[in-house]
């Protein structure tokens, strides 16, 4: 095995990307430099992201990203072994942005081309970050996705369910909407949770009485909607103390539901002898500490060692491409200078 050192670009939903990342033989891998540009002021008027801002906001800054991720590597663009590119799934004009860059970075410095998943890539992390051998179990959850998949290796990934509707992250998102918290909605209404009684209201938990491991949110906005809404007929608007109360029962309810599905997923995973059991999270939910409190317990219930890659590695960024790069050349998958970007892509 050689050293390996690849440029990652990432562009498919509101964040502009660009990282380097080392793999040397025998040792744990590095993340040179990670740069992440946000769109959140961007898009924040329109109350979520706006394809069209997000497509140009990424043509024209993810060529700084790349030079600002060679330059805190202390790299220059000769350096780099092989570029990888988040390929789909995601807002078409953001992935094609992307595509477009790496094919004319790796095409004129004579590099080979990686076209990475994106979910690949955040199923990945945790063999970037810890060193995890196949078989894991992988729950991702962000504002756009929610879903189990036990990763068997580099690209094979079994998917034992997901959400049926809405990701928890957009269920956060829309409940701060609905009580008047500021986006991205997930870190205010944990932050209104922590001082509220999750006992006030129980909103469903759906889906807990059908088998299997799918989820659905969305009748738990509505729930929240009806209960906010019924205050609001009551005594014509909400207390702070109501606010912080729909809070918590909100933020129970998920969390019982992800607890009781990862519980399910757990089992399944579990029948396939694992030799090191563990379960790995992705996604900016993942900063959640109530919900990271209950995936902790599910596991250790059943002796499964349970990762949270560091946040700036959970959410949205380029190393996690750059490392499934590494990852797909060091297997013999890719140099796909016919690359093509997939607005869906299922893994
Ligand atoms: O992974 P991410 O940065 O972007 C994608 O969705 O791809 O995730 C962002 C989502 C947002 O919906 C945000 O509200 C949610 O993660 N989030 C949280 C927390 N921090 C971020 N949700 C619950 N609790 C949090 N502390
Ligand atoms: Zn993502």
């Amino acid at each position: 095995m050689t050293t390996l050192t690849f440029l990652g670009i990432e562009s498919s939903c509101d964040d502009s990307a660009a990282a380097i990342v080392r793999s040397r033989p025998g040792q744990a891998p590095e993340v040179l430099s990670s740069v992440v540009q946000g769109q959140t002021a961007l898009h924040a008027a329109f109350g979520g992201v706006v394809p069209e801002i997000a497509a140009r906001a990424h043509a024209e800054k993810l060529d700084d990203c790349v030079e600002k991720a060679l330059d805190l590597a202390g790299l220059r663009l000769d350096d780099v072994d092989g570029v990888a590119v988040t390929a789909g799934p995601g807002l078409i004009g953001g992935v094609l942005s992307g595509v477009m860059l790496a094919r004319g970075v790796a095409i004129g410095a004579g590099k080979p081309l990686i076209g990475v998943n994106h979910l690949a890539g955040h199923a990945l992390t945790p063999r970037l970050t810890h060193g995890l051998a196949f078989p894991y179990l992988m729950l991702l959850v962000s504002g756009g996705h929610c879903q189990f998949l036990i990763a068997e290796g580099v690209d094979r990934f079994h998917r034992l369910g997901g959400t049926i509707d809405d990701a928890p992250g957009e269920a956060f998102d829309k409940t701060a909407k609905l009580l008047g918290l500021p986006q991205p909605g997930g870190p205010s209404v944990e932050a209104e949770a922590a001082l509220g009684d999750e006992g006030r209201f129980v909103f469903p938990r759906p889906l807990l009485d059908r088998p299997g491991c799918d989820l659905s949110f969305s009748g738990l906005k509505t729930a929240l909607l009806r209960a906010r809404d019924a205050l609001v007929a009551e005594k014509g608007g909400i207390t702070v103390q109501d606010r912080r109360d729909l809070c918590a029962g909100f933020q129970a309810a998920v969390a019982a539901v992800l607890a009781e599905k990862t519980g399910r997923a757990l089992l399944s995973y579990l029948a396939l002898s694992p030799a090191e059991p563990a379960l790995a999270v992705a996604g900016g939910v993942a900063a959640n500490r109530a919900i990271r409190a209950v995936l902790e317990t599910v596991s250790s219930k059943v002796d499964v060692r349970f990762i949270a890659p560091p946040l700036p590695l959970c959410t949205d960024n380029a190393a996690m491409i750059a490392w499934a790069g590494i990852e797909r050349f060091r297997a013999g998958l890719g140099d796909e200078a016919d690359l093509v970007a997939r607005p869906r892509w299922p893994l």
